[in-house]
Order: C-alpha cells, then structure tokens, then sequence
C-alpha cells in the first residue's frame, strides 16, 4: 500500500483516519495521549496489531510529561478497547520499557526518546512479522484460487501489509492468482470501506457481499479458503475475531473450506484456558441504529451491538503466525510456538 496508516513525524503521531475512507485519505494528528486514546475508542484507528502500535506511540507522547505521565497513560490507553489482547501486550512493552529507563536514568537519555525506540521497533517488528505470516500461509494456497475474507486484517490494521491480507498479498508475489470476495462486515463495514479499499488499490479483483451473502458466495465462486485475522487467540486455540467470523467458520465446515486463521504470535493470550474467557466488547448501538449518520430503524428501538465472537478451535484448520503454520489440537503447540 501506497499511503503509510500510522506515521511519526515531528514527535508527533500521524493516523489514517480509517473513519474517513474511503471517500478521503486524511491523517489524524495526535499530539497527547488521550488524543490516541479518542483515536481507538472512535475506530479512527483500529485492528489488533494497528491499535497496539498506536497506543505505544501515546505513551511516547505522554512521556514528554514524565514516568507517572506516561504510566498514567498507559493506564488510560489500556481502557479503550477490550478484546484485542495486542493492545495489552504493547503497552506492557512499554511498561517494561518505562521500569528499564527508571533503572538505567544514569545514562542520561531522555526518557521520551527512550521510549520512542521501544514504540518503533514495536512497529518496524510488526511489518517484518506480516510478511513472515504472509510467506508461511501463502504455500497453504493453490495457484489460482478465491479467497473469502472478513473485516479487515490488511495493511490499514497493522503496521502494514497485514495478516489475513498479508498471505494474500504473498501469494501475488509468489506468482499465484488471488481473487478475493470481501464481506462488508456490518455494522462498520471495515470489509467494504478497507479491505476493498486497500485491495482495490493494488489492482486485486475483488468482490464486496453482504455478510449475509458468504454462503451463496462460497458456491457461486468456489471459494477455496476462508483466511480471517484475530483479536485473541486462547490457550485451546479459540479465536476472537470480528463478530461473524465464527458463522464464516461454521459454513466453511459445511462445505469443506480450510478455515485459517493469520496471526502475529502477539495475538496469542495462553493465560486464558479457552475462548470463554475472552471479554467481548459491547460497542455502541447507534452503530446499528444509524447509517452514515441517518437513523435507520425506527426510534425507541433497542440494537445489541458485539464487536467480536469466538470461533472455537475445532472449526479452525489452521493457524499462520510468523513462526510458522500451526494445526490442531492446539494446546502446547502454541506454548512451543512463544518458547
Ligand atoms: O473492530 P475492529 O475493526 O478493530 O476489528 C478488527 C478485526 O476484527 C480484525 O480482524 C483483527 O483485529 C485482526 S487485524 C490484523
């Protein structure tokens, strides 16, 4: 992809506003935490890996203030968004980082450039770690194939190239041809607004369906795999992802589709047994209420809005992480996979 998602410029964060396409590729500047933090909680910025790196470069930015600043910061941060367990993950990093210049103070850097480092090699790391993900899942595809995926896991929700769009991608550059059908992902259409959008721009073929139309669609274009990225991946191999992914799994079951799941080693949360214990979060309803800023169902209704399910490990034929493409049963293969 051509335009950068997430930039520092002048000690400054710089984010596609994801919000914003993809009628317009404007940039968000983010000078404060809380800034970053608005960020994720409105989608500007959004997608697991993305969200980690942008809440690393707000505890960079609240460093400017001191330790207590930036670990109150990091505090604040960790409260935007539930599910994606690399948002924690991150800015433990960064906690480990702030505890490391408190110890080593003596040397005498500042503690904003400190940790400036440890939030950039987050972000470097991540883009070497997709197209890790990406040369591993990419030999699990034939030749020419379509693919069906969900929400976006590409380059707009990581530091670039992405996971789920990163084996596609990969496959291109093997040689392979790659049709992709794209469901819209209702209610915020990360499908048809971002991963249409970023594939479109590379010249993929791609299609748009309603999520409702995945089955027709996996008969009508003999879809030959299912490749969706993760929020939280349990001890067990249970999988978050945005809400639909698990009824995509149920139907790639039915009809012998491999189901895979692409995602950074980041992803894995294997202090939680089994996906049970994910915490799915609850987002507002006027996402389901309103279109494009217009009520769509009538006042005084009620709409349940979940921004994520849980697919459990028995539907899922695989998992693709930089370290390799993992099979069930899960369990102990991924503590090999972090050791
Ligand atoms: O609510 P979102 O848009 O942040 O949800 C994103 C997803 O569900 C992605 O599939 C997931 O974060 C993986 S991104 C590589």
């Amino acid at each position: 992809m051509n335009v950068q998602p997430i930039e520092w410029r002048q000690g400054k964060l710089f984010l596609l506003d994801q919000r914003a396409l993809p009628e317009s590729v404007r940039y968000l500047e983010c000078s404060t935490a809380e800034e970053v933090a608005f960020a994720i909680e409105t989608l500007a910025v959004r997608g697991a890996p993305a969200i980690g790196i942008a809440a690393a470069y707000g505890v960079v930015l609240a460093s400017a203030g001191g330790p207590d600043e930036a670990a109150r910061a990091a505090f604040r941060l960790s409260g935007t968004r539930p599910t994606a367990v690399n948002l924690f993950w991150a800015l433990n990093r960064m906690k480990n980082a702030l505890a490391r210049f408190t110890a080593v103070n003596s040397d005498g850097r500042a503690l904003k450039e400190f940790l400036l480092e440890e939030a950039a090699a987050i972000h470097r790391e991540d883009l070497e770690i997709n197209r890790a993900i990406g040369r591993h899942g990419q030999s699990l595809l034939p030749q020419s194939c379509t693919v069906l995926t969900h929400c976006n896991a590409g380059a707009l929700a990581t530091g670039g190239y992405g996971t789920a769009l990163g084996v596609i991608r990969a496959a291109r550059e093997a040689g392979k041809a790659v049709r992709v059908i794209a469901d819209e992902t209702r209610p915020v259409l990360q499908g048809a607004r971002l991963t249409a959008w970023e594939l479109a721009a590379e010249g993929f073929d791609v299609t748009v369906i309603c999520d409702s139309m995945a089955e027709a669609a996996i008969k009508k274009f003999e879809v030959n795999a299912v490749i969706v990225g993760a929020d939280r991946i349990a001890a067990n191999g249970d999988t978050a992802n945005k809400i639909g992914t698990r009824p995509l799994a149920l139907l790639a079951a039915f009809h012998r589709v491999p189901f895979y799941v692409a995602a950074p080693t980041s992803t894995l949360d294997l202090a939680i047994p089994s996906g049970e214990e994910i915490p799915i979060e609850e987002r507002p309803s006027s996402e389901i209420l309103f279109f494009q800023g217009k009520r769509c169902a009538p006042e005084g209704v009620k709409a349940w809005n979940p921004a994520f399910d849980v697919t459990p490990a028995s539907l899922i034929t695989a998992l693709i992480t930089e370290r390799g493409v993992v099979t069930p049963p899960f369990e102990g293969k991924l503590q090999d996979l972090l050791d």
